[in-house]
């Protein structure tokens, strides 16, 4: 499945009247870039608005009750859409099973290894978050580590799935499904790349100039 990297509820709805997407992320980050000007409550209920499926939106505080509050809050704008995502940390884990045993949907995320994405699934995460550009930033080769966690996860029969965030370029999305991520979260800018073919372009111009030029 493919999940989309954003919270601009215009490029978001445009995207999603594609019919090919199937849920949204979000985090700080591009939550500060893309909708810093705008309070988050009413942004993500624009996104949820403009979307389908899960919503996720990361916690920002740092210790376990500021965090399962920060949950909380979040969980209660839609209980059946938001998707809370939980930073990995010895703490991210203890909140983590705690919204779990609640049967909050949960995100594990900014993961970088097998390791990782094993204690989350282990945990009971809904997703588990590897993030495939920052991996490959440190010099470590993503591939492998997609490939083992779902060996895991498959033989172990645990429920997470593998999303793979922090996508770069067109290949990272192939590569990662490929590998057995279940979900790759793509940002708008590389998803539309995958429409891009110029053989496509020139075969229905074709099409089209002989329909338009044929003898009457
Ligand atoms: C998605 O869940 C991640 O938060 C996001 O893809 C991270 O991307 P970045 O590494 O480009 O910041």
């Amino acid at each position: 499945m493919l999940f989309l990297d954003s919270s601009e509820p215009r490029e978001i709805r445009d995207i999603f009247s594609w019919g090919v997407v199937s849920g949204i992320t979000t985090n700080p980050l591009i939550l500060s870039r893309e909708s810093g000007a705008h309070d988050l409550e009413p942004r993500i209920r624009e996104v949820i608005g403009a979307s389908r499926g899960p919503v996720s939106v990361e916690l920002t505080h740092e210790t376990e009750s500021d965090m399962l509050s920060e949950a909380a809050t979040y969980h209660a704008w839609d209980p059946a859409r938001i998707c809370i995502k939980v930073p990995f940390s010895e703490t991210g884990l203890k909140v983590l099973s705690q919204l779990v045993a609640r049967g909050v949907s949960t995100n594990m995320t900014c993961m970088m290894s097998f390791n990782q994405a094993y204690l989350a699934s282990l945990a009971g995460a809904t997703y588990v978050s590897l993030f495939s550009g920052r991996i490959r930033d440190m010099g470590y080769d993503v591939r492998p580590i997609v490939r083992d966690t779902r060996a895991v996860l498959d033989r172990e029969k645990l429920a997470s799935q593998i999303l793979i965030g922090s996508v770069r370029h067109l290949m990272d999305v192939n590569e990662s499904l490929q590998d057995g991520a279940h979900i790759v979260t793509v940002p708008p800018p590389i998803l539309r790349k995958m429409l891009w073919n110029p053989r496509t372009e020139s075969t229905i111009e074709e099409f089209n100039t002989a329909w338009r030029n044929r003898q009457r």
